[in-house]
């Protein structure tokens, strides 16, 4: 059951199913033929997913991504010194809140010429195949032209890795990176403060909302706060802006506790603090917008808490020594939780540069 689980695309759910069918391997599970296409390609990689990605393979992956965008947009006609400014393609998720490993590459496209191409991202894929990668895919590069989802293996590297691509136009861009930034956490608070002020973030932009019972709903489409950078969208909720890096909400009970993962921490991955998986605690760390482990009533309680100007108390250990601004809280311990935070470091990479 456990190993059925580890596969991409099935949940507890069907890998119980799968169990009283007798199935206990994920070699017996392909073996049934009750795979779907998806499915399927996560049973055959199930061993490489599991293993955490380093930042630098990371970082290559997102290099190759560019790499291949690159040579879309030059049989496009654009010339080589145009790339950087037509095309970015920045590598999100943990890769740009500076962990030292990540669980998959999220590269996020923006396309500033004009309007999204539904081809764009099936004809980064064709060239990152015809660049030596091999790509698997577990959603369809021609169906859905704001995302992909899929595995890739550089030339020369031993694993596939999961990789998530999405374009947004340029009007959308800054909110997207926000929302792929993350962490989930931190988007969680990000979005209750917004709630709470009257309004939906989501990865396209802010509009108008009212609470409708437990419900936030959305009563426009117009996006109230056009955003050039993230700073737009935190200035326009009025919080004070986050680098990447303070984003991390890795947050562990009990002071001093747990160790996170950063970039030249004196803890490393994983490691330390009697702090496990499952022992995330609520807290705030900053001063202002909230940042809340956990989720729903905790979660938005915790956020509400924040919105009237009181935070958790929390100690912060960040474990790079690299001290991040508003890290230090303050204020009335609304909630009596007492946490640690342990504030990743690492360097924060802005996005991959063009080739050329
Ligand atoms: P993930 O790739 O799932 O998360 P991650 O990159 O932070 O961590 P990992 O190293 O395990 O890949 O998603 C990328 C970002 O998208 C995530 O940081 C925040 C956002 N997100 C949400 O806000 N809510 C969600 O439910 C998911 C899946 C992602
Ligand atoms: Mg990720």
């Amino acid at each position: 059951m456990a190993e059925l689980c580890k596969v991409h695309g099935v949940g507890a759910k069907t890998a119980q199913e799968f169990v009283a069918l007798g199935i206990r391997t994920v070699e017996q599970l392909v073996a049934s033929g009750r795979l779907n296409a998806q499915q399927l390609v996560g049973a055959k990689h199930y061993k490489d997913l599991q293993v955490r990605i380093p930042r630098s393979e990371v970082g290559e992956v997102a290099a190759a991504v560019r790499r291949a965008l690159d040579a879309v947009l030059m049989r496009e006609g654009v010339p080589q010194e145009r790339l950087a400014e037509v095309a970015e393609a920045t590598p999100c998720g943990s890769y740009r809140r500076g962990k030292l490993s990540s669980g998959d590459v999220d590269v996020l496209i923006c396309r500033r010429d004009g309007g999204l191409d539904p081809t764009l991202l099936g004809r980064v894929l064709v060239q990152l195949e015809a660049a030596g990668a091999e790509v698997e895919h577990l959603s369809s590069p021609s169906v859905d032209c704001e995302s992909y989802r899929g595995v890739l293996r550089l030339p020369a590297h031993p694993h596939f890795r999961r990789l998530d691509l999405k374009v947004y136009p340029q009007r959308e861009y800054a909110y997207a990176l926000l929302y792929f930034t993350g962490s989930d956490h931190f988007n969680r608070s990000m979005r209750a403060l917004a709630k709470a002020k009257g309004y939906s973030l989501s990865d396209h932009g802010l509009v108008r909302a009212h609470k409708v019972g437990s419900q936030n709903v959305v009563r426009g489409l117009t996006n109230l706060a056009p955003a050039e950078t993230e700073a737009d969208i935190f200035a326009y909720l009025g919080l004070e802006y986050k680098e990447p890096i303070d984003r991390n909400c890795d947050v562990r009970e009990g002071v001093g506790g747990g160790a996170g993962e950063g970039v030249g921490g004196g803890a490393g991955e994983g490691v330390g603090g009697g702090a496990g998986e499952g022992q995330h605690a609520e807290v705030s760390r900053l001063g202002g917008t909230g940042c809340s482990s956990g989720n729903g009533a905790s979660s938005s309680a915790l956020v509400s808490s924040v919105v009237a100007s009181s935070v958790v108390a929390s100690s912060v250990v960040a474990s790079s020594g690299v001290a991040s601004s508003g890290v230090a809280s303050s204020g009335v311990a609304s909630s009596g939780v007492v946490s640690s935070v342990v504030a990743s470091s690492g360097v924060a990479s802005s996005g991959v540069a063009s080739s050329g």
